[in-house]
């Protein structure tokens, strides 16, 4: 069977991130049945990283077509004034705000993503100075385990650094403990475990960090960063998020 490859992200590729974001929504599992709007999930977490920046975004590919992605914003900051500007104006008039006489804990999946459209996450201050960067990676199954979430990554980190990001920064839901230790083999730091799972490399050019023989730096940054919701998987399920 032909291995699967990398390769940078096109514009016929938007409908397959909105499909692999929901495959992976629910913790890193399957998230169809959750949702009565299959690109719900896909709005927040997928489609702007690509439409806004292409340049980082990347996906994994083989016979049977697109089955993974990495996407990721050089400056988080700057990202959430175009988005606020040019991308959630739209979904705001196409989905409702999550009833207010309910509590967020009483939301549907739906209406919990909707809460996110009119509510988008921001990045603390915290993470916004040393780690501007971020992004979300997924592959559906069938691409797992083969090194494309670490070929994926490699070829972010890269890109990244070409454009000249001073580091990164990306959550986790706690209970997606799978993905949690595949981040810390990879040599990423986690900066703070209170509610979501927050990891972070240091990509300034004078240090030693991912892809160098010696590990990353490690940094005594303790981010109390609880309420950001910025892995789709902790965005459906932090109490905070919403
Ligand atoms: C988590 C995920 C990105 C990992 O990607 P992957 O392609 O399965 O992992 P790879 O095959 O590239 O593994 C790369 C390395 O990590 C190691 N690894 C993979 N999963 C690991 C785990 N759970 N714990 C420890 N090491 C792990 C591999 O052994 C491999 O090691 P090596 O390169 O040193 O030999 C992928 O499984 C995925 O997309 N899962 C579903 C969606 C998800 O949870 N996304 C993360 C949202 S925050």
């Amino acid at each position: 069977m032909p291995q699967a490859s990398i390769r940078p992200y096109r514009d016929s590729d938007l409908d397959d991130l909105y499909r692999i974001c929901l495959q992976t929504g629910d913790v890193g599992e399957d998230a169809t049945s959750m949702f009565d709007d299959p690109q719900i999930l896909g709005h927040v977490f997928a489609a702007p990283y690509a439409l806004f920046e292409p340049s980082l975004a990347f996906v994994a590919e083989d016979e049977v077509g697109v089955g993974g992605y990495i996407v990721g914003t050089l400056d988080s900051r700057a990202f959430e004034e175009r988005l606020e500007a040019n991308w959630w104006p739209a979904l705001r008039d196409r989905y409702c705000a999550p009833p207010s006489e309910l509590p967020p804990d009483q939301w549907t999946p739906d209406q919990r993503a909707a809460g996110l459209v009119h509510v988008p996450p921001t990045v603390p201050d915290e993470l916004a100075g040393d780690y501007p960067s971020h992004l979300h990676l997924n592959l559906v199954p069938r691409l797992q385990s083969q090194g494309l979430g670490r070929q994926l990554m490699n070829t972010l980190i890269r890109a990244l650094r070409e454009q000249g990001s001073a580091g990164v920064h990306f959550f986790v839901w706690p209970a997606n403990q799978r993905a949690i230790s595949f981040y810390r083999h990879l040599g990423f730091t986690m900066i703070s475990a209170d509610g979501p799972v927050i990891f972070a490399m240091d990509l300034r050019p004078a240090r030693l960090g991912y892809l160098s023989t010696c590990g990353p730096i490690r940094r005594s940054a303790s981010c109390k960063a609880r309420s950001h919701p910025a892995c789709h998987q902790s965005g459906l399920t932090d109490p905070n998020a919403a």
